[in-house]
């Protein structure tokens, strides 16, 4: 795969939003003067991710939209506040089957005038479950989430297990080996916070197959996109570098599954080992990374870590 010359990776929807960050040499965001501005819209937060990819080469441009946020309320009310035009994106990247990923799609479709394709897994659309801390299930987990209405929209569901190209230089990385030890999900379907799935009429562990990442080639580096890490964010960029024989990782973007409920701090501090050891250039833990993990990451990478909050557009170039 041949990389691209320049990646624009703009969050449109992400847990929070904060007008005091400042712009740095290759970030700028919706800042205080943004928000100030009674001439303009503020982007919201909410518990969900989006993430719009330009890609430039050459004089071409190519955009991709990882995940859609959970409401469509948030990602059209953003895109039209960061002045980004959804109905001119490409590709559509659907990271895993839950709401905080996918839930803005049908508005997605329904603001949109083109056809859509949809890089996204067949188990996307397999009934979940979630077990509440008080023991109890909670329903809906992916509620809405069928092809039927997908389809009726607009959306061009392309099924993938294997990895997909999905534009230039751009990887949809299709199922991601589960080998790193400390990644291992949950087995007890039982106990708290535990993930389940319905499959052949029987409940049984979630781990969340169908989860996958964005990866950009640019230049002769990687830059990953992960939505919720549910295969561990380890295995994720590892997987992205099998898969483009690239070693230089110049960015990891998105959830890095470290704040989900339950979850040990051991497992934060092998993360951050591994991380060491791959030399990723630039660490955007965002989402289910949650804030005391992200913390720990940005102490341990003072000066890879970046701050990413809703609004934001990162610049990276071969
Ligand atoms: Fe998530
Ligand atoms: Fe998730």
């Amino acid at each position: 795969m041949q990389g691209v010359r320049r990646v624009v990776v703009t969050t449109l929807v992400e847990n929070s939003v904060d007008m005091l960050l400042a712009d740095g040499p290759n970030v700028t965001r919706a800042g205080l003067a943004h928000h100030f501005d009674p001439k303009k819209q503020n982007p919201i937060a909410e518990n969900g991710l989006a993430l719009h990819v330009l890609l430039e080469w050459d004089r071409y441009r190519y955009r991709i939209l990882f995940d859609t946020g959970m409401s469509g309320l948030a990602l059209l009310h953003n895109a039209a506040a960061l002045d980004i035009d959804l109905q001119q994106v490409d590709h559509l990247v659907i990271s895993h089957g839950h709401p905080d990923h996918y839930g803005g799609l049908l508005a997605l479709l329904e603001h949109r005038s083109a056809p859509l394709p949809i890089s996204m897994h067949d188990e996307a659309f397999t009934p979940r479950y979630l077990r509440l801390a008080s023991g109890q299930l909670a329903p809906y987990y992916n509620h809405g989430l069928t092809r039927r209405e997908i389809e009726a929209r607009g959306g061009c569901v392309v099924g993938h297990d294997d990895a997909l190209e999905v534009g230039p230089g751009a990887l949809a990385t299709g199922r991601i080996p589960r080998l790193v030890g400390f990644e291992a999900p949950p087995q007890d379907i039982s106990t708290p916070n535990a993930l389940i799935q319905v499959s052949g009429g029987r409940m049984c562990p979630d781990a969340v197959p169908d989860d996958q990442a964005l990866v950009i080639q640019v230049g002769d580096g990687i830059v990953v996109l992960t939505g919720c890490s549910h295969a561990g964010v380890i295995n994720t960029v590892r997987r992205a570098m099998d898969l483009t024989g690239r070693q230089r990782v110049l960015g990891v973007f998105g959830g890095f599954h470290l704040g989900f409920p339950g979850t040990p701090e051991s497992k934060t501090d092998a993360t951050i080992e591994e991380l060491r050891q791959i030399d990723v250039g630039m660490l955007c833990p965002m989402h289910c990374t949650g804030m005391v993990a992200a913390m720990r990451i940005r102490a341990a990478f003072p000066d890879r870590f970046l701050l990413n909050c809703t609004g934001a557009s990162v610049v990276i170039e071969a």
